[in-house]
């Protein structure tokens, strides 16, 4: 069809397109957004829509049938939930994060599992052959089936997969995938983009499923994975702290289920292990009787996760008082320091105040409102928040504190960690059905200064 292809540069902020590459976009003034494309000249007449015919015809929706798509099952509890239940048949799935948070040894664990029963190719243009051999010898895995190639051009990898028609295809990384066409560096925006382009028309077409590792780049100077977001099916993040041991997947996109579930690993001498109880993990190695510290209950997909937050609240030296926040939004974290001094009259203006959410965990529910400013509160006023607490709540802007929902789960999952006491939202008590036996005091709390006398009262 094409008879010459026509590179031009496309600003990725406003769209500008321009013939020849600036630094700095004619359109919208940014600097370095002009991003190289190609554009292929179709030869012969565009078809009128008359001519044209079309390849699926429509049908009323009460006929399409919505059989469960064929999955595999991966072998690992926590990616599988991740996935929605399994990789599905003729998905493309993209699987992000920083170097050397793990991605390779997940992907080598799962063929471990899946390469008993299905014929893997894993193309990696990052590592040797012997590199891939020392890891999967280090994970145990040892699979006829699991064929390796090292190759960085996209279009021999592409034939590949055409004339070897295995059942799972695996590229670690997009990154280092190169299209020859294209006189960008691997990497850049256009090349990660048309390389993924490329892998997708040759994995959909064959009904074969793909999984692409992506790394992201914190200041954006390499192309990371988010260009690709809108053309694969599910985007899962691997992240965690590199120097912890822990890894939480997370999945930002997914057609094929929901985008709620995390999964947790562990990282340990042979490659990663699940762990199925993740509050346990989190929780464990808890300061006692100190002050700055509460548990919150936050959910994750459908499970409640228990997290300590820590707060620390200082006298500040430097004429501007430092903020500072890990693991919470940061803004959220400032309105409710606002919250806290406005409507309880505790004063952090000339106070320093750092938030830290310990495992590396990230939480965005609002949910674990409470917690945070029972944090920072006990920090300020030194008032121990004892062992056995723990509290959850959304904080409104005139201190009240918001009814949350999935109570009841967190409370069980409170109680069965050997929590005796749980301070959460009073709005929340009129409706709040608990498993019989629950043996768990909840006190109902209606705005922040109900939480810290309800604290008061416990210490
Ligand atoms: P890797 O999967 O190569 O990271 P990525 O592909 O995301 O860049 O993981 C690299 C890190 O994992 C490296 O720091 C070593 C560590 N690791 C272990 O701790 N145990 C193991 O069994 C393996 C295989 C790796
Ligand atoms: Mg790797």
């Amino acid at each position: 069809m094409a008879d010459k292809i026509k590179t031009i540069y496309v600003c990725s902020e406003c769209g500008y397109e321009s013939a020849k590459w600036f630094g700095k976009c004619p359109g919208c003034g940014d600097w370095n957004t002009m991003a190289e494309e190609i554009r292929e000249a179709v030869r012969g007449k565009i078809p009128s829509p008359v001519r044209a015919k079309p390849t699926s015809a429509p049908v009323p929706i009460t006929e399409i049938t919505t059989d469960d798509e064929e999955r595999y099952y991966t072998g690992s509890k926590e990616l599988d939930r991740v996935l929605g239940g399994g990789i599905v048949r003729g998905s493309l799935v993209l699987l992000g994060g920083d170097p050397g948070i793990g991605k390779s040894t997940i992907l080598m664990q799962v063929c471990s599992h899946l390469g008993k029963i299905l014929k893997i190719l894993y193309i990696s243009g990052e590592e040797s052959k012997r590199q891939i051999k020392l890891r999967a010898s280090r994970l145990g895995v040892n699979s006829e089936n699991l064929f390796v190639m090292t190759e960085t051009d996209v279009e021999i990898v592409a034939n590949q997969i055409q004339t070897e028609k295995p059942d799972l295809v695996i590229i670690d990384s997009i990154q280092t995938m190169n299209f020859k066409e294209l006189s960008s560096s691997p990497g850049s925006v256009t090349q990660v983009r048309e390389c993924t382009n490329i892998l997708m028309r040759t994995s959909k077409s064959l009904d074969i499923p793909c999984i692409i590792v992506g790394h992201v780049n914190k200041d954006g100077a390499i192309a990371g994975p988010k260009v690709l977001e809108h053309i694969v099916d599910a985007v899962l993040y691997f992240e965690g702290d590199k120097q912890m041991s822990y890894r939480i997947l997370r999945a930002v996109k997914n057609r094929y289920g929901s985008t709620n579930e995390i999964g947790v690993f562990q990282m340990g001498d042979n490659g990663l292990s699940e762990v199925e109880n993740p509050s346990l993990m989190l929780l464990s190695g808890r300061p006692k009787n100190v002050s700055g510290t509460c548990v919150a209950c936050t959910m994750e997909g459908s499970r409640p996760i228990l997290a300590e937050i820590q707060g620390l609240v200082t006298n500040s030296g430097y004429g501007n008082a430092r903020r500072m926040s890990t693991g919470f939004d940061y803004n959220r974290m400032s309105m409710l320091l606002a919250v806290l001094e406005k409507r309880c009259g505790y004063y952090f203006s000339s106070l320093d105040a750092y938030v830290n959410v310990i495992g590396g965990l990230r939480l965005d529910e609002p949910a674990t409102d409470l917690a945070v400013a029972i944090a920072l509160v006990s920090s300020m006023k030194d008032i121990v928040v004892p062992e056995d607490v723990l509290a959850f709540g959304e904080i409104g802007l005139t201190g009240e504190i918001r009814a949350v929902n999935h109570a009841a789960q967190r409370v069980t999952e409170a109680a069965r960690l050997g929590f005796t006491k749980c301070i959460m939202p009073w709005y929340n008590l009129k409706t709040l059905t608990l498993p019989e036996g629950l043996d768990i005091n909840i006190i109902g709390v209606r705005t922040i200064r109900d939480a810290v006398a309800a604290l008061s009262q416990q210490s």
